[in-house]
């Protein structure tokens, strides 16, 4: 059972999430966001119940349930083709639903258009960064959060830049020029400029060099701590699950195993058979 306490939500907002392929001008943009949720600090920033989703009429998430508090992260990990992603675009919009609820900050956004969810809080890092790449590292930042006024912008990049200082460094630089690990920050950095209070990262660490991907996690708990809810996809599970606090396991579009990060981490059987961990490694919580 994923039951969590929840401190109070940080801050709303609004981003932009580029399609793969899709120019800035065609990214969209909703109104000014909305207030902590219905229902105050009881509801969970995240609430997936019974989903079943897909693509056109292929169900490829069958009954999936889930919830994500403020200032906690929940790990979505499982084999390829589990049906991550699928869900993750089932949140922001961009898959069809087929039955089941999605409810952001308690309310229930399933009848909303992706900008409508933007604009209750949600942000997503897509699988493949889908930045730019003609834009430079500041316009691209900017478009995540371009409806907040040019004063808030100029504080969000400021904390951007105090996550990754690199980013910092590379402002004026063509976003599809970056390294790997760079354009990641920058697509973090572009989901933070909306202000969300929903986080969803798809694939936080692929492609990254062994000992960059400590940072990135690092920059997931400073996040957590300032009370952004996070729903984390993650092929490395070993990593999501040290870092989390409630882990779903997915299997062909079903839920296996769901329990809190501590309880996955202890569960060998869970271990041995889905995620590859050693028991006694440290985990990303332990100091
Ligand atoms: N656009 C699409 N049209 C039709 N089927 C799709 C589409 N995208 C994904 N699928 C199918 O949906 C299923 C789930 O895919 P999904 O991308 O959600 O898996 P995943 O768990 O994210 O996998 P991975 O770890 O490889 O990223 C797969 O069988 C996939 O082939
Ligand atoms: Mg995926």
């Amino acid at each position: 059972m994923p039951g969590t306490e929840q401190p109070a939500a940080r801050s709303v907002g609004q981003q932009a999430v580029p399609a793969a392929g899709t120019r800035a001008a065609d990214v969209a943009q909703s109104a000014p966001g909305v207030g902590t949720g219905a229902g105050g600090a009881a509801a969970p920033m995240l609430e997936i119940e019974d989903l079943h989703c897909g693509h056109g009429e292929l169900e490829v998430v069958h009954g999936l349930g889930l919830t994500v508090a403020a200032g906690q992260t929940t790990a979505l990990v499982g084999a390829n083709g589990a049906g991550k992603t699928t869900t993750l675009m089932a949140v922001a919009g961009h898959v069809r639903v087929h039955r089941g609820a999605i409810r952001i900050g308690g309310e229930a956004v399933a009848a909303l258009s992706p900008m409508e969810r933007v604009a209750r809080g949600l942000a997503w890092v897509p699988e493949g960064r889908r930045l730019f790449g003609d834009l430079t590292v500041r316009d691209n930042l900017v478009v995540g959060g371009y409806s907040r006024p040019a004063a808030r912008q100029r504080e969000n990049l400021g904390r951007v830049v105090e996550l990754f200082p690199r980013v910092g460094e590379r402002l004026n630089q063509r976003a599809g020029s970056l390294s790997g690990g760079e354009q990641q920050m920058v697509a973090i950095g572009r989901a933070l400029m909306a202000e969300p209070r929903l986080l969803l990262v798809d694939e936080l660490s692929l492609g990254l060099m062994p000992k960059a991907v400590g940072e990135f996690y690092a920059a997931m708990n400073t996040l957590r701590a300032q009370g952004l809810a996070i729903l984390l996809v993650e092929q490395n599970t070993q990593h999501a699950v040290r870092a989390a606090d409630t882990v779903v396991v997915l299997e062909s579009g079903q839920a296996v195993w769901q329990g809190s990060g501590e309880a996955a981490r202890q569960d060998t059987a869970l271990i041995e058979s889905y995620l590859g961990l050693s028991p006694d490694e440290p985990t990303e919580n332990d100091e």
